[in-house]
């Protein structure tokens, strides 16, 4: 496989959409810049990369993602700096994560060089869409979807990796408070829990509608087995300040591999905080809670950066965390965005220029 970047055919859009775009209120997820990046693979190759104006899929209703739910996405985002330098942040974690989360549901791994340089393009063609500021970024969403028309239950030997960028600003409009599963869970041993399949995400939606109803937006999933371990929460892993030591779960078969949480660990850690990851036990924070010692929690995720949770819900009872001063979620936000904006100096080499 050879093909590079001479071959990506572009064709740009005739018009722009960004006029009608009211980038200081922007719902996540819902507006799309002009463009967009579509790789196929067929007879066992990926075919010459495009980038081609946004625009609906012909896709037949036998193709194998409406049946089967062979699909995986990624997270990333773009933020411009004040003299319109554009950045991504750990791009090359996104790309590797895709590639295992595909190599888990029987897809083909998508060629490094496709990806990078069809995302730069992508970016240098949309890149109006990208509004300098602390907390206004192109939200990026890689993914590949299963595209053969057949409806037999065994891997597609077609598929499709496509980008599509939205302007974003945060993912949550309010406070956030979660519900701790008691009964429902999202991912067992031996499964697909640390991959950013499609199905992991849908299957989160009506547990999550019933923690709605109860006025929590989130809910945090325990172990499957027990319903003992805090794991994540589906759109953030977890952390928890104890006294002043940040805890926070092993990664493992069941829960994702999330960037901004390595990035946390080592920020934290580079500023001297003590930081435990191990297996959090939902009684440590119902101690905390008695104690005084549970001080924080927070959630960490692309979309969502660094979140506050406010307060939690476990059989029944709701819990509400005390105000804290010297937050290490606020502390920690303000420098993970200053190296994302390239408003700081990258020590650990995590910015990547476009
Ligand atoms: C992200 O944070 O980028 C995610 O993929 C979570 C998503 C459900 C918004």
């Amino acid at each position: 496989m050879d093909v590079t970047s001479k071959n990506l055919v572009v064709e740009k859009a005739k018009t722009s959409r960004i006029e009608q775009i009211d980038f200081d209120h922007l719902p996540f997820g819902a507006n799309f810049t002009d463009h967009m990046f579509v790789c196929d693979y067929k007879n066992g190759q990926w075919e010459t990369p495009k980038i081609i104006p946004y625009q609906p899929l012909m896709m037949e209703p036998s193709a194998s993602v409406f049946h089967y739910g062979q699909a995986v996405f990624e997270g990333m985002k773009a933020y411009k700096d004040d003299e319109g330098g554009i950045w991504l942040f750990r791009p090359d974690e996104n790309f590797r994560r895709i590639n295992r989360s595909g190599e888990r549901l029987a897809m083909p791994a998508f060629p490094e060089e496709y990806f990078f340089e069809g995302l730069k393009k992508l970016l240098l063609l949309d890149q109006e869409w990208i509004k300098p500021g602390i907390g206004n970024s192109l939200y990026i969403r890689p993914f590949v979807i299963a595209s053969q028309p057949a409806i037999i239950a065994s891997p597609s030997q077609e598929f499709k990796f496509i980008i599509i960028c939205s302007p974003a600003q945060s993912y949550y409009g309010g406070e956030v408070r979660v519900k701790i599963a008691e009964k429902f869970s999202r991912a067992a041993d031996g499964g697909f829990g640390y991959t950013k399949a499609a199905g992991n995400y849908a299957g989160q939606f009506y547990p999550t509608n019933l923690a709605k109803e109860e006025g929590f937006q989130q809910v945090v999933w325990t172990d499957a087995n027990t319903h003992e371990y805090i794991e994540e929460a589906g759109t953030m892993n977890i952390f928890i300040r104890l006294g002043d030591k940040l805890i926070t779960c092993p990664t493992s078969d069941r829960i994702l591999d999330g960037v901004t949480r390595k990035s946390v660990i080592a920020l934290a850690e580079d500023r001297g905080i003590e930081v435990e990851v191990r297996p959090i036990k939902v009684v440590e924070l119902l101690e905390g809670m008695k104690d005084g010692s549970l001080k924080e929690m927070f959630g960490s995720g692309t979309a969502a950066v660094i979140n506050p949770i406010l307060g939690f819900g476990y059989k029944g009872e709701r819990y509400e965390l005390p105000k804290v001063e010297n937050s290490y979620a606020a502390t920690i936000k303000k420098q993970l965005m200053d190296i994302q904006y390239n408003r700081a100096e990258d020590k650990f080499g995590w910015r990547y220029r476009v």
